[in-house]
């Protein structure tokens, strides 16, 4: 995989929890609660939330990721054996106001600077989406929130990708994509995308289609991937 610059990228399309948010700010809310757990709870909630997504659309069926989430976190809280009045409502709470990534933020404005499109392309709610955005203070940032819920299916669908390729009115190849999941990686990949693998959990790549064009750690070093003359 190269640290090669992107050419004609005229717009960045970014995956939303994991990637630009940071989903385990929601359980470390809770940590008067939930303890040493915290960590368990964070990774459980996560995997289950997107087998969940995975599930629903194998069997043609779709629920909102907001349920999803509601219904991830259930799961976690039973398997793991934690139980505290209203506990749950807090760590929804807390996840309709995620961190942001601490560089995040600047890379943002660097990137629209250099004139480049900004989009987000998510699971997320259309609600949850916009919450999070003002909530980490980037509302204005973006010239997109596209949400699955216009598609009705989520995420590795190619209705999915297809979605910011119509709305941004832009070839796949001219959009890079950022995902820190792999799976979402190599799908939007396999889509026809330019992809940076935002690999923040030292995940190993992925033995399915597609293949990310260059992996970083974090976004920090976005500006110079795409951004080239
Ligand atoms: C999203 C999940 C997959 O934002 O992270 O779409």
């Amino acid at each position: 995989m190269s640290l090669a610059p992107l050419k004609n990228i005229r717009a960045c399309v970014f995956d939303a929890y994991g990637t630009l948010f940071d989903f385990s700010s929601a359980a470390k809310g809770c940590k008067d609660v939930l303890g040493e757990k915290t960590e368990p709870l964070t990774a459980l909630w996560r995997d289950k939330q997107l087998q969940y997504t995975w599930l629903l659309a194998a069997q043609g069926r779709h629920a909102d990721f907001h349920r999803v989430t509601g219904d991830a976190l259930d799961f976690a809280l039973e398997t793991l054996g934690i139980a505290s009045p209203g506990l749950h409502a807090r760590l929804m709470g807390l996840y309709l106001a995620l961190h942001a990534f601490p560089e995040v933020p600047e890379v943002l404005r660097r990137l629209k600077a250099a004139g480049l499109r900004l989009a987000i392309l998510s699971n997320g709610t259309p609600a949850m989406l916009d919450a999070a955005v003002h909530g980490a203070g980037l509302g204005g940032l973006f010239d997109a929130v596209l949400s699955v819920e216009e598609v009705g299916v989520f995420k590795p669908n190619p209705k999915v990708y297809q979605l910011a390729v119509e709305r941004l009115r832009l070839p796949a190849s001219a959009l890079s994509f950022q995902s820190s999941n792999a799976w979402d990686a190599h799908a939007a990949s396999a889509f026809g995308m330019r992809v940076v693998w935002c690999n923040r959990y030292g995940q190993r790549p992925e033995r399915l289609p597609g293949k990310p064009d260059c992996e970083v750690t974090s976004l920090s070093s976005l500006p110079e991937l795409v951004a080239s003359p």
